[in-house]
């Protein structure tokens, strides 16, 4: 982010990467799903492992709306090449971030809403009636991107559930805030805890979701367990980790990365090929684990679900939507 050096090819070394999962065949995968007492509405394939997972909520079922048209990035790669500078700035912070003790997780949503609720995240799932698989796409502001399958579920569902009155605007989200577990939280000049915002207009969109879980498992520690937040068609210092509030405001709160660096990363931050950042293109991006850059989409492929939610603010904002 403002303090990267963005290397021009992704750069992964060997040594970064745990032995990858053992594939599993066709046949041992349905052998397993066939003694799960899951409904699995998904394909017949998964091109990943789904062993692993002690949770009854995975494997999930898959919703095929949310499909794109890109191969999956190898699970191995979207799990030790992470951003999570709670446990330091680099990319390969995920022995770091075993730390974090996530079980029991308590979930506080407060602010404008008719029913605040403090939930540990597992309880949550359960009243909300479980979780589904989506494949997104993701882009992240430092032009590297991933195609990954989430498990969790519509960020609606929460809204729903505490019912936010007619002064709410906007939701705002805060990671934990523990120094002695999470060593990057010691350096003192970044202002803890990471903190994001969208509108209640963004949040209720369809493709607003609350991930729990990635490739059929339970999200690792890396990648943001066991709750956060993922708007595929935002660059991704958006898509807040390790929630543990979500507190709905009238005034229009100021993100981690907004509050260090203004001019560089905004409130809005959707994603545009068109928009540079200050220090670097956007045009292209590299797939974690490919060679080769491919185009980049606006809003990250999602037009048609949301560009309505900007076409007022076009004007009044022009490029400050996409920074
Ligand atoms: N959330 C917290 N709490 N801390 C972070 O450092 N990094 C953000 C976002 N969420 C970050 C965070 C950035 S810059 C990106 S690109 C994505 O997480 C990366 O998600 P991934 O590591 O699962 O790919």
């Amino acid at each position: 982010m403002s303090f990267i050096h963005i290397k021009k090819a992704w750069s992964l070394s060997q040594n970064d990467i745990t032995g990858e999962r053992e594939f599993i065949k066709r046949r041992e995968i349905l052998k397993k799903l066939a003694s799960s007492s899951l409904v699995f509405a998904g394909s017949s394939f998964l091109p990943y492992s789904v062993y692993g997972s002690a949770n009854s909520f995975y494997p999930p079922p898959v919703n095929k709306i949310y499909n794109v048209n890109r191969e999956l990035t190898k699970e191995k790669y979207a799990t030790t090449y992470t951003n999570f500078y709670e446990f330091g700035s680099n990319k390969n912070i995920w022995r770091k971030a075993s730390k974090l003790k996530t079980k029991p997780w308590l979930l506080s949503i407060d602010g404008l809403v008719n029913k605040p609720l403090k939930i540990d995240i597992n309880d949550l799932i359960k009243k909300i009636g479980g979780i589904e698989e989506r494949v997104y796409r993701f882009r992240c502001v430092e032009a590297w991107s991933m195609t990954v399958p989430w498990a969790g579920f519509p960020l609606n569902k929460i809204i729903s559930l505490v019912e936010p009155n007619s002064d709410a605007r906007f939701v705002k989200f805060e990671t934990f805030y523990n120094p002695d577990v999470a060593p990057g939280q010691k350096q003192k000049w970044y202002p803890w805890p990471y903190q994001e915002a969208i509108t209640i207009e963004e949040a209720t969109n369809e493709l607003s979701f609350m991930a729990t879980g990635i490739y059929g498992k339970e999200l690792p520690n890396q990648n943001g367990a066991p709750f956060r937040l993922v708007l595929p068609w935002k660059y991704g210092f958006k898509s807040i980790k390790s929630i543990v509030k979500i507190s709905f405001v009238k005034e229009r709160p100021i993100g981690m990365w907004e509050k260090l660096a203004p001019k560089e990363y905004g409130f809005w931050a959707n994603v545009n090929p068109n928009v540079s950042h200050p220090r670097w293109s956007q045009a292209t991006e590299q797939q974690l684990g490919k060679e080769e850059r491919i185009p980049t989409i606006i809003y990250n492929g999602y037009a048609e679900q949301v560009s309505d939610l900007y076409d007022n603010l076009q004007n009044k904002l022009k490029d400050k939507l996409f920074r």
